[in-house]
């Protein structure tokens, strides 16, 4: 798998989604994620115009409910033509082979299926006092990533700092997906554990999810052309 960079369109309108894009020139046409805040607000029609632009689209949605729906949803979601998308490894193994079903085609063909393990906004002792999990948080990230595989996806959403230990117990063609990423000479946002584009390909990583560096950037296109530079 090539490595990418994706940005995190993190816009609450069609409007300012496209106004963000045409700032890029006619060949450039970024790997985009598009989350629920701009998928509830424009709804499917906001996919189908971007991906007709050119784009390919990580459709972030964290699906986790029963099997039976999470395979109808998935089923919907193959047929916009997304690349990738997401599901909660928390749902267990059942659910994400359910994913996996709902998501490939009469042809065999689907789009890239990936799990988020814990949230990066998840604490150990969230994690251990609220959700009465007693394992530390890199056993469950690692755990989840294995049950993720078991199930047949194509990886795991993580931190930058985690892609390491994952793909040690994975393997390496099993994808990272990692947000958290930080120019070396920028803040952290409300980030905590973040790194920049070039040890996040040292690490491993197969595709960073940038936002705000890019997007609240002076010149985004100039960010995102750094962004390239240093990971692909
Ligand atoms: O602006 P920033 O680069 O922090 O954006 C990162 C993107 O990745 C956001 O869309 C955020 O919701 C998403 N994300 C994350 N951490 C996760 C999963 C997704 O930051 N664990």
């Amino acid at each position: 798998m090539n490595r990418d960079v994706i940005i995190a369109c993190d816009f609450a309108s069609r409007e300012a989604t496209l106004e963000f894009l045409d700032r890029f020139p006619a060949g450039r046409k970024p790997f985009v994620k598009i989350g629920m805040e701009l998928f509830y607000a424009e709804g499917p029609s906001i996919v189908r115009e971007i991906k007709s632009r050119g784009h390919k689209i990580f459709l972030d949605l964290k699906l986790h409910d029963i099997p039976n729906t999470v395979k109808k949803a998935m089923r919907v979601l193959s047929a916009l033509d997304v690349d990738m998308v997401n599901v909660h490894a928390a749902g267990t193994i059942g659910m994400m082979k359910a994913a996996l079903e709902g998501l490939t085609r009469e042809d065999g063909s689907r789009p890239l299926l990936i799990a988020v393990t814990q949230l990066t906004s998840t604490s150990q002792e969230a994690m251990q006092n609220e959700l009465l999990i007693g394992a530390t948080i890199n056993d469950t990230i690692v755990k989840y990533a294995q049950n993720a595989r078991e199930a047949g996806l194509d990886g795991v959403v993580c931190s930058p700092l985690e892609a390491g230990m994952v793909k040690k117990a994975c393997g390496e063609g099993f994808l990272t997906v990692t947000p958290g990423i930080r120019f070396a000479d920028a803040g952290k946002d409300d980030q905590v554990r973040i790194t920049t584009p070039a040890r996040a390909r040292e690490i491993g990583s197969d595709f960073i999810v940038v936002g705000r560096p890019i997007t609240a950037a002076p010149d985004p296109v100039a960010a995102y052309e750094k962004c390239l530079k240093e990971f692909v």
